[in-house]
């Protein structure tokens, strides 16, 4: 029995039916195990071709058993007993007015460009390189992404190249926190405050993060968090949205129960409920947000396990930087990260691609990541093909990303250290230093 099942061990005090339940769930676990294990063997999986996965889901505390209790708590659909859970342990720990569950984070940004009020015509503030989810939320509503480029150090949206990219038309920001860093809050917000535009937080990648000791997603008017499977806290697919300015919550709710006023009939606030709004199907399942809870629960030891696998790389890459070989990720003051991603900058595209060749040939499974939004086929059907984005373009095609989950091992982490070493060690001397390529 691996260490995902000490759920077994839990004490259960509960009638007889949910004890069935559980020995049930119990069974099916020790089953999925041994499939697990045979689906490792077997030289066809995806597994078995990367001996070292990217990412892998886990179970850190009692998600399955939560599950269980939905059934015999009689209420799997939404917003019962672990959604109202997981909101108020969110609210509580990152200082959130009113957290939604959503069913993923792309479902929170379609709420927040609904809260927008966005038009046709109307232009939203983003970085390019992003998930697609940031600009789709914005397309769907016929409004228009406006691109701005990033950061060298983290990758975030230059905070300093917002204002001129402001027209009459815009409506809103879009920060991305790239990799659980947060981008700089404090002047995106006065710009923000400046100019009467509304910022919503992707935060994606950013649950359990911190600007100056504040949550990443608390910051803005809005916020979204994910919790899909390759993110730090999991339910499979997921995601929440903040409400952290209360001109938004009635609306919020009407949104994300398909346009109508329900939640105020069900406080008893009306006496019929009624479609009075446009609105959607955001609510998320008790199954997955029962999973959710066991993870939040144990939100300190997820991030200082995830810390712990970020610190094993950067101590150990840390010579390949000061060789010029690579670049390692920069947290900047006052940041404090969740340790989402481990990322390393290659000199150029050519040596990037080499090394997850390289990786990918020793059974390790390493990934780049976007590709700007403003380069790619729907980007240029919208005409952002004269966007001017040089740090873009020219760090896009250097990054890297190395596995990192909850359970790596430190000998995983060793087996892909030394092969990014074999593979620039061997090719230093034939390689531009990154230092040139890669201005900080
Ligand atoms: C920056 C960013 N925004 C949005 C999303 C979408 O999240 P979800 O898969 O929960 O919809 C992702 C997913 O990776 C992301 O990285």
């Amino acid at each position: 029995m691996n260490q995902n099942s000490h759920f077994l061990v839990y004490e259960i005090q509960e009638s007889l039916p949910t004890r069935f339940l559980i020995f049930n769930i119990c069974l099916i676990s020790l089953t999925l195990e041994s499939d697990i294990i045979t689906r490792t063997n077997s030289k066809s999986s995806m597994q078995a071709k990367h001996k070292i996965p990217f990412n892998r889901p886990f179970i850190a505390g009692k998600e399955l058993y939560y599950i269980a209790q939905t059934v015999t708590f009689g209420n799997m659909a939404g917003d019962g007993h672990f959604t109202k859970s997981c909101c108020e342990l969110m609210e509580n720990r990152f200082e959130v007015p009113r957290v939604m569950m959503t069913p993923s984070c792309t479902a929170a940004l379609e709420m927040c460009a609904m809260l927008c009020d966005l038009k046709p015509g109307d232009e939203v503030i983003m970085p390019s390189y992003t998930f697609v989810s940031t600009a789709n939320a914005v397309v769907l509503r016929g409004a228009r992404p406006v691109f701005v480029d990033i950061r060298r150090d983290t990758l975030n949206i230059d905070e300093d190249l917002i204002e001129a990219a402001i027209t009459p038309n815009t409506k809103a920001i879009f920060p991305v926190h790239y990799g659980g860093v947060s981008c700089e809050m404090d002047t995106i917000m006065t710009i923000a405050d400046k100019h009467g535009l509304i910022v919503a937080e992707d935060a994606a990648q950013g649950v359990n993060s911190f600007y100056k000791n504040r949550a990443l997603g608390s910051i803005g008017h809005l916020g979204c968090y994910s919790f899909h499977e390759t993110k730090n806290y999991i339910s499979g697919e997921g995601g929440a949205i903040c409400i952290n300015d209360n001109q938004f919550l009635d609306r919020a709710e009407i949104i994300r129960d398909k346009g109508t006023n329900r939640k105020r009939f069900l406080r008893g606030q009306v006496d019929k409920y009624s479609w009075v709004d446009i609105g959607s199907s955001y609510v998320t399942s008790e199954i997955v947000s029962a999973f959710l809870y066991g993870q939040l629960e144990q939100l300190e030891e997820i991030r200082l396990r995830r810390k712990a696998n970020f610190n094993h790389y950067h101590r150990a890459l840390k010579g390949l930087e000061e060789e010029g070989l690579l670049r390692r990720p920069i947290v900047p003051d006052g940041c404090e990260s969740n340790y989402h991603m481990y990322y390393i900058l290659l000199p150029n595209q050519g040596i990037r691609d080499g090394l997850m060749r390289h990786l990918n040939h020793h059974g390790i499974m390493a990934v780049f990541h976007y590709v700007p939004l403003h380069s790619s086929p729907m980007g240029l059907k919208m005409g952002n093909a004269e966007a001017d984005l040089p740090v873009t373009e020219e760090l896009a095609v250097c990054l890297l990303r190395l596995p990192l989950y909850f359970e790596i091992t430190d000998d995983e982490q060793d087996i892909v250290i030394q092969a990014v070493s074999s593979y620039l060690m061997s090719r230093s001397t034939t390689t531009h230093k990154v230092k040139k390529a890669i201005r900080i």
